[in-house]
């Protein structure tokens, strides 16, 4: 059996998949990694009769430090991301291509951040290593998403993932990390808009069915660096520094979609179309509402504590 004869939709949505995947190999650019790398800075580690790491090395502050350390993680489990779309999308046809052609980008992402990191002295390269090591071996499971939930799960995730490398690249104030992490953070707005117009084409197809997709893709949304260690701390922390919070996720991320798919402006729904729609609005408001509370109590503990808010 394959993936066609499961998902029906595959089929159907064949033709935008070919035409977005033309649109995508005309704008994106063919960019070199190693040109983002201040490749003199580099020293030999204690092994090689060098320095071992230390903190104090890097020119990054630890928030910075946490905030990259998570988005290098993050890319770095590919093998699972690649694995699990290809078993979503399959490997036929214009779907097969995007597969490979998106992983091979992504590929850059991880290994241009880790070189930054080593590079500059950034990250503890033993901790990186079995962090990297513990993370593709948890590896990364979405659960067996039906398509158009995967469509809907990585059209958020990668517009996530663009404003997280973007606002990381701001609050590192240094102008090569930036350069670096606005380079990927284009590559990531390429792939949500892949995405983005799959899920535009979906609800013209099956309107409520994808409704339903992007509901639940909003009220259960994970990141996949949950799996990274230390990820909980880290998030929050990151989270404090305002690089990516919960006012962010529902401002920057989830609403400009929901805005540019017209959600709630859906034609031709039944009823369990219609619920979707609800759902999505009570989960909206929930969100708003956590964001809202969690931008409150960092304010409050940032006035209580005026010194202890950059890290
Ligand atoms: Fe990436
Ligand atoms: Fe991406």
């Amino acid at each position: 059996m394959t993936a066609w004869d499961t998902w029906p939709l595959l089929k159907q949505l064949e033709a935008t998949v070919e035409e977005n995947l033309e649109r995508h190999l005309a704008s994106a650019d063919d960019w070199m990694p190693h040109e983002y790398v201040p490749w003199g800075e580099g020293r030999n580690f204690a092994v090689l009769g060098g320095e071992p790491w230390s903190a104090e090395q890097s020119r990054l502050s630890p928030t910075a430090r946490a905030a990259l350390e998570l988005n290098l993680l993050t890319e770095d489990n590919l093998p699972s991301y690649h694995a699990e779309l290809g078993s979503t999308f399959g490997r036929q046809g214009a779907w097969g291509v995007w597969v490979n052609r998106w992983t091979a980008e992504e590929g850059r992402h991880a290994s241009c951040i880790r070189d930054y990191l080593l590079v500059t002295r950034g990250a503890d390269p033993d901790r990186l290593e079995r962090d990297r090591m513990a993370t593709l071996q948890a590896g990364w499971d979405s659960g067996g998403k039906p398509l158009l939930h995967a469509c809907a799960y990585v059209s958020f995730q990668e517009l996530a993932t663009r404003v997280s490398h973007r606002n990381t690249g701001g609050y590192c104030e240094d102008p090569i990390a930036e350069k670096l992490l606005t380079r990927i953070a284009m590559d990531e707005n390429l792939h949500m808009i892949f995405y983005r117009n799959l899920v535009q084409a979906a609800l013209e197809i099956a309107p409520s069915q994808t409704l339903r997709a992007i509901a639940d893709a909003v009220a259960g949304f994970v990141m996949p660096g949950s799996v990274v260690p230390g990820f909980a701390r880290k998030a929050v922390q990151i989270a404090q520094a305002g690089i990516y919070d919960l006012r962010v996720h529902h401002d920057d991320v989830i609403m400009p979609l929901l805005r540019h798919w017209r959600v709630f402006d859906a034609a031709g729904l039944d009823a369990d179309g219609e619920q979707a729609q609800q759902d999505l609005a009570a989960a909206l408001e929930a969100l708003d509402a956590r964001a809202a509370r969690f931008v409150q109590r960092r304010a409050e503990a940032q006035a209580a504590h005026p010194t202890g808010q950059n890290g």
